[in-house]
């Protein structure tokens, strides 16, 4: 299928080291032309420049004047498990685990649920315009295949791994070294780059892991060099302490996966909201990359994320909504949120540097860049349709914004997946939200 649709587009045209300058990297065509052909973007030029490209009145054109076109956002860090508890109240990190994660996690040991649930995640990131994310999946074998399938009939580049952990979690959860080991095998053989799916070793965090456990992830990496690593790390400070307890050897929380060579530029480190100097130090040598997740982090009372600090450090940076710590798939409210958080630490987050973490930032922190986050030709044409206004505030508001940026702005601060029109994912319409009527 070769489609040509015009539209406004916003993208960044490369990866960036400092992200604080983010705006000079931006390019904003107001009308514009996007060249699809069988899923990747041949190319993206200004409408009045389309004598230069003669061959786009042979694509199927599709006209979306009026709407604003990005790349599809990328979630570095969510739970597929965790759909249906979204929203549980009153308590912080570890008694939230106890009380109301564990429990639901138990419940994808039934396959028929896990397939039911699986389809109704990926249909959630995609109304929300999420296209490519980086996912935990639940401790069960059976539920991460149940994922991966789902993922792969909708086409999306995702990432995910079955949750490895082997003690303090309840008896339902918990597993033997060798099983954890080989079961993660087998969906590393099975899924690892089929199609555009690749395998994430997922243990859960330093605390439900023994270090034979660690060793046996370390194993695994050896063995698969190019497979991602997924985990979580410095949230909140009992949890911190905990740590400091179970591996008094280790200079500090990041030191335990360092120890088993779980750091590296496929590492994403979720959360790192109180870390040491030494830390900062480790992640940024390493090249590992940092979710940032700040409705998850406001939700459970976590802490604040330094931004500047991971600037300083020059360490690379994704937004993450964390479903279900974190209260929405839309990485539009994250953004929102993201920005309140950097207030209340007086750095002013700005609108590029915002768009650039959920995009092409977000798909160069998960080592995807080359592939997705932006509309450089011979990248996949995963992408959003945008409507800039569809409730009446938004509607009295964007009349009065003055050029992209104040427009941008206002979309984070007051858009949600409302304003997600269309999602395609690999040049395909796999979304359209009803009231739409195209
Ligand atoms: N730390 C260990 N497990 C989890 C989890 O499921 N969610 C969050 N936010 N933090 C964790
Ligand atoms: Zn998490």
């Amino acid at each position: 299928m070769r489609y040509a649709i015009r539209a406004s587009f916003f993208d960044f045209r490369s990866r960036l080291d400092d992200v604080t300058l983010a705006s000079q990297h931006a390019r904003y065509i107001e009308e514009g032309v996007l060249l699809i052909d069988q899923g990747t973007i041949d190319a993206l030029f200004e409408w009045e420049n389309r004598d230069q490209f003669p061959e786009w009145q042979d694509y199927t054109f599709y006209d979306l004047r009026g709407k604003l076109i990005m790349p599809g956002f990328v979630d570095t860090h969510i739970h597929f498990p965790q759909i249906g508890m979204v929203g549980s109240w009153g308590e912080q990190l570890l008694e939230w685990l106890e009380e109301y994660t564990f429990p639901a996690e138990s419940e994808y040991h039934d396959r028929a649920f896990a397939e039911q649930m699986a389809s109704a995640f990926l249909d959630q990131c995609l109304e929300n315009g999420t296209t490519s994310a980086l996912i935990f999946g639940s401790v069960h074998q059976g539920a991460t295949e149940a994922l991966f399938s789902a993922a792969e009939q909708r086409q999306m580049r995702l990432i995910a791994g079955k949750v490895m952990m082997d003690r303090f979690v309840p008896e339902a959860l918990c597993e033997e070294v060798s099983q954890s080991y080989q079961q993660t095998k087998q969906l590393i053989e099975r899924w690892h780059n089929r199609g555009r799916l690749h395998y994430a070793l997922t243990p859960r965090f330093a605390p439900t892991s023994t270090p034979e456990l660690l060793e046996a992830v370390s194993q695994l990496k050896r063995e698969y060099p190019d497979v991602w690593m997924q985990t979580h790390l410095s949230e909140n400070p009992q949890e911190i302490s905990w740590v400091k307890e179970l591996y008094p050897e280790h200079q500090n929380y990041l030191g335990v996966y360092h120890h088993y060579a779980l750091t590296g530029p496929k590492s994403v480190f979720a959360h790192c909201l109180h870390l040491e100097e030494s830390e900062w130090q480790c992640l940024s040598e390493t090249q590992s990359s940092i979710s940032f997740c700040p409705t998850s982090n406001l939700f459970l009372g976590s802490g604040l994320f330094n931004l500047r600090k991971a600037h300083q450090h020059k360490v690379k940076i994704g937004m993450g909504t964390d479903i279900g710590a974190g209260t929405s798939f839309s990485l539009l409210r994250t953004l929102s949120e993201a920005y309140k958080v950097q207030q209340l630490q007086r750095y002013a987050l700005t609108v590029a540097e915002a768009y650039y973490h959920a995009t092409l930032g977000g798909a160069a922190s998960l080592s995807l860049d080359d592939k997705i986050g932006s509309f450089m030709p011979g990248k996949e044409a995963d992408f959003v349709v945008i409507d800039l206004a569809v409730t009446p505030l938004q509607k009295l508001r964007q009349s009065r914004s003055r050029d992209i940026w104040e427009r941008l702005f206002v979309l984070m601060t007051l858009g949600d997946e409302r304003n997600i029109r269309e999602t395609w994912v690999n040049g395909r319409c796999a979304f359209q939200r009803p009231e739409s009527g195209c």
